[in-house]
């Protein structure tokens, strides 16, 4: 079947550089309207005959248009009806133009030649015409990832050719149509091998006559649905299917037996239902690589015997399944086995890895009831054991006990010796030359893949390969970087394609490639199972957007013919010329995303005032800095440097460096400035300006001289921080914090809270720094951001470590830390101990005073005689790290709760009036940053090391 579709893709590709003559009157005529629709369309469309020197994305044979393929290119505007009047149109390809929508027109049934239709990754809206159903030839149907709205048509049960059908990632409701006397169904579809209904909102049950033994399909999704009732006992009739996925719906009843007549099943997941009765019985399904029975209502039992046989397995996920007794030892020794999630269940008794396989990677017994465990000597792996009662035994203190363990990284291309090359922002290195390119980029997400762990390079590194062998690119130019399992458990990959030669791909280039990716022609290794992409529009050069030279020859003809004709033909090029040049200002926008900024100030200062945030030139930040001199480093973190800068006002500065890898695109990139030059509180550090040239990206930040509540608190610099400073610093923080979730529009979570980015002032008051970069909540994400985890060990909120989904409570777990910090005076992890875990053991009702707390917490407030509100705040502290994000404080809530504190102090909780009789806190005037130029430590000259000048680390001086 697929070989079939690979020769219609090599037909395409032949045939898009053939000139088979003139254009039926009709297509031409078809074409041309169609484009009246569109902007973005190709520079050769509109010039001359569409199939003569054909126009690029179109095909035809004997004058007639049978191949129109326009995916990729950035088209705006909506489909005509008039398509309707390509009626010999065997392939068409909209797919991949996010801003083509509008509805399908329900004509496109008279386009009875079809066999390809895709229009995946636009934004259709309105109803599937049911007219699709006349499309006897349709073949492959993808209208995946649109906005398509109320029920699938009955009549697509008439496609009896359908191979590939997918209508996943909209917003479909209604039930599944199945057949009657009266009218077709989808249960007439039994030469289709792909269901794709996943992400929608379809409902009712799934009809038991959907299914029969007549069906071939061999994937079904109809995951993050509203599915309802029983699963049909007749799916165990479709023995060809490899994946199924129900998960993510209502689902009730108990599963089928059925169900084990699946035999060539490699992927199950039923999780996130409401089934009920015993955990379905596996044993016999012997290829099943990935199982996933979690977060239903099943009986209580032991471990079922397939956790003993089922040797296959990849993965096996059965989180809440009310498991119990004791943990059998043989599927840790499966040979491919990678994770075994079982957290949430009362397993008991002593956890015995037994002999692991060697590709065992992560192994989650969370909130179990296991109280022994037995180590394997070959086990060097995650595994979590928090919340059993083993971690306050035999395992107290042991890192398994932590939810802080970093899993393994996942696989990106490596840059190999192209490692040192850096590039302008909107461009990236290309991995095979070293040089600089405009990639073709997009997502893949692969929907349901036979393996969980993400750090074996191999298969990735096979995908790479099969990519630039079929889509004919260099070996070695394809990235796939940063990839991760989403909220709607796919697999997410960023892909990467570099241009065989020069910086830019070609049109002919990026519609064959966005064509061959959306029509699954692509033999990929089958373990990464059913995918989708989802592809940016490719950045054409703006100079290419000028189809000028075959104009002019028209225009010569128009004079040689007559002054009318002249006339009608200087009309039309002046409307083409106003096009053009309003496209090629679009596109000198998107190039130059500031450009609009910088014509408005006035050029010759260079810095003009924009917005409230200052246009710095890369060569007045480069003096500033001393050339990015390695003694003005003030900090640095994984998006790069920060370095401090006297500018030639006189001001002083903090700047922010992205290094590569760290940039964002130049669009988002003014967004986040025109934000973050709108956020101004007190406890925010303060956005001064920008430089966004020759490939940086630098933020100019106002200059905080006292350094981080880390350093203060650990008694740097002679500053001094008594109990009720310290309330001030929480609520200044608390404060800043508070603004930024909810009166920041859009609300911006920080990400990245810790003692190191709360800065303070002359006046100890508190400011919140390193907000911004890439943390911004558009509304549409909110809830659900679900990108790679960032963040600090020891701060990171576990809840969002475990699902990626990051909320402003995440903010308040890392916040609950820093409060934990400001009583201890430690650092989150010290000595393999978490603070969290420390507090949270040592407290103690009964000590009215101290709360448990007087042996851990800082000596320094252990002298202080009355701390108020201490314990108030203690609680406070522990209900921002309780694990549940819904248990915790909201900022806001935190701030009222410090004020009362303060006020019960008998102190002032405006910190405007902090009194500036800064000599109070020792040396805090001197202009000395605490992490510039650092000072000799103390303890050298107390001890007997010779002391030899200049600065050195003490592991660099020898004891004699
Ligand atoms: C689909 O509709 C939702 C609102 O219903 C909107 O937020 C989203 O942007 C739309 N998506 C597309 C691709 O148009
Ligand atoms: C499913 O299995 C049950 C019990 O084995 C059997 O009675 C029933 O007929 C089967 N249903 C189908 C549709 O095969
Ligand atoms: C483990 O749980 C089972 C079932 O709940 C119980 O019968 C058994 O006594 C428990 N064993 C231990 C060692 O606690
Ligand atoms: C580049 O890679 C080489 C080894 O391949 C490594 O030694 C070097 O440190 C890397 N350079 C950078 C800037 O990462």
């Amino acid at each position: 079947m697929i070989s079939r579709f690979f020769l219609l893709f090599v037909v395409f590709a032949a045939g898009l550089q053939v000139a088979p003559g003139d254009t039926n009157p009709q297509d031409a005529a078809a074409l041309r309207s169609l484009m009246t629709q569109w902007q973005n369309t190709p520079p050769s469309w509109g010039t001359n005959d569409p199939c003569s020197t054909p126009w690029e994305g179109i095909s035809c044979s004997n004058s007639r248009v049978t191949i129109l393929t326009l995916n990729s290119m950035g088209i705006k505007g909506t489909l005509s009806s008039d398509i309707s009047q390509l009626t010999q149109l065997q392939s068409l390809d909209l797919s991949l133009n996010s801003k083509l929508g509008g509805p399908v027109p329900p004509s496109i049934g008279n386009l009875k030649q079809l066999t390809t239709l895709i229009l995946a990754g636009c934004s259709f809206t309105g109803n599937i015409p049911q007219e699709l159903g006349n499309l006897e030839n349709l073949y492959f149907l993808a209208l995946n990832s649109n906005n398509f709205t109320g029920r699938i048509p009955a009549s697509l049960g008439q496609l009896s050719n359908l191979y590939w059908f997918d209508l996943g990632d909209n917003q479909l409701t209604g039930v599944i149509p199945v057949s009657s006397n009266t009218s077709p169904g989808l249960d007439l579809l039994v030469n289709t091998k792909h269901f794709h209904f996943n992400k929608n909102q379809l409902s009712g049950s799934i009809p038991e006559s959907l299914f029969s033994s007549k069906m071939t399909l061999m994937h079904l999704l109809f995951d993050s649905n509203q599915f309802t009732g029983q699963i049909p006992e007749s799916i165990g009739l479709v023995t060809s299917l490899e994946v199924l996925r129900l998960d993510r719906n209502s689902l009730g009843g108990t599963v089928p037996s059925n169900l084990t007549n699946l035999v060539k099943l490699n992927e199950l997941s039923l999780a996130n239902n409401q089934l009920i009765g015993p955990i379905p019985d596996l044993t016999g399904m012997s290829v099943l690589n990935y199982v996933d029975l979690s977060n239903n209502s099943f009986d209580a039992n032991q471990a079922p015997n397939w956790f003993s046989t089922l040797e296959s397995l990849t993965t096996l996920v059965l989180e809440s399944g009310g498991l119990n007794g004791n943990i059998p030892t043989q599927m840790f020794s499966f040979p491919q086995i990678q994770q075994v999630l079982l957290s949430n269940n009362a397993f008991n008794g002593t956890l015995d890895l037994g002999k692991t396989s060697s590709g065992l990677q992560l192994v989650d017994f969370k909130n179990n009831a296991i109280s022994g465990f037995k180590s394997s000597p070959g086990y060097n792996e995650n595994l979590i054991l928090y919340g059993n009662p083993v971690c306050t035994t035999q395992l107290l203190n042991s890192i398994y006990c932590s939810l802080q363990q970093e899993l393994q990284q996942p696989y990106s291309t490596g840059l190999g010796q192209c490692n040192s090359t850096s590039c302008p922002f909107d461009q990236s290195v290309n991995p095979q030359s070293c040089n600089c390119a405009y990639p073709y980029e997009g997502l893949l997400i692969f929907r349901a893949p036979f393996f969980r762990d993400l750090s074996n390079s191999s298969r990735f590194q096979e995908l790479e390969s099969n990519l630039w062998t079929q889509l004919k690119l260099a070996p070695h130019s394809v990235s796939l970087l940063n990839p991760f399992f989403n909220s709607d458990n796919y697999l997410q990959v960023e892909l990467k394609l570099f241009p065989p030669s020069g910086m830019y791909f070609t049109r002919l280039d990026v519609l064959k490639i966005g064509f061959a990716l959306s029509n699954q022609t692509l033999d990929i290794p089958s373990i990464f199972g059913p995918y989708s992409f989802i592809g940016s529009p490719y950045p054409f050069p703006s100079g290419s957007n000028s189809g000028g030279s075959s104009m002019s020859t028209g225009v010569i003809a128009g004079i040689a013919i007559g002054c009318v004709i002249l006339l009608v033909v200087l009309v039309i090029v002046g409307i083409y010329a106003f096009r053009q040049k309003k496209r090629a200002q679009r596109a000198v926008e998107q190039n130059k995303p500031f450009a609009s900024w910088i014509s408005k100030g006035k050029e010759s200062d260079g810095a003009p005032q924009l917005k409230g945030a200052r246009l710095f030139s890369y060569d007045e930040l480069r003096k500033s800095t001393n050339n990015f001199a390695e003694t003005n480093e003030i900090g640095c973190g994984g998006y790069g440097k920060v370095y401090k800068g006297f500018l030639s006002s006189g001001e002083l500065v903090a700047i922010k460096r992205a290094q590569q890898g760290s940039m964002q695109g130049g669009h988002e990139f003014k967004t986040e400035i025109e934000l973050l030059s709108r956020v101004h509180h007190k406890n925010l550090v303060g956005l001064v300006g920008f430089c966004f040239e020759q490939g940086e990206q630098m933020l100019v930040y106002e200059y905080i001289p006292n350094g981080t509540l880390r350093e203060s608190l650990i008694g740097k610099d002679g500053i001094q921080l008594d109990w009720p400073r310290r309330l001030k610093v929480a609520l200044g923080s608390a404060r800043g914090l508070a603004y930024l979730h909810e009166l920041a529009n859009p609300p911006i979570i920080h990400r990245d809270v810790k003692s190191t980015n709360i800065l303070l002032d002359e006046n100890l008051i508190a400011k919140v720094a390193d907000f911004g970069l890439s943390k911004l909540v558009s509304d549409s994400q909110k809830g659900h951001i679900s990108t790679q985890v960032k963040g600090t060990l020891g701060y990171l909120d576990p809840e969002y470590y475990m699902t990626q989904q990051l909320t402003e409570k995440s903010d308040v777990y890392s916040f609950g830390v820093v409060m934990l910090e400001l009583i201890m005076a430690k650092q989150p992890i010290e000595k393999g101990k978490y603070i969290v875990r420390e507090v949270r053991m040592a407290l103690n009702d009964k000590d009215e005073e101290y709360y448990g707390l007087r042996e851990m917490m800082d000596p320094a407030l252990r002298s202080t005689a009355n701390l108020i509100g201490f314990r108030r705040f203690v609680e406070l502290a522990m209900l921002c790290v309780e694990e549940s994000a819904s248990q915790r404080p909201t900022m806001n809530e935190l701030v009222k709760e410090f004020e009362t504190m303060l006020h019960n102090a008998g102190l002032n909780s405006n910190s405007n009036s902090t009194p500036s009789s800064a000599t109070d806190f020792g040396n805090t005037n001197n202009a000395h940053h605490p992490y510039n130029e650092p000072l000799p430590r103390k303890d050298f000259h107390s001890d007997s090391f010779e002391y030899t000048g200049g600065f050195q680390f003490a592991s660099k001086i020898e004891p004699k």
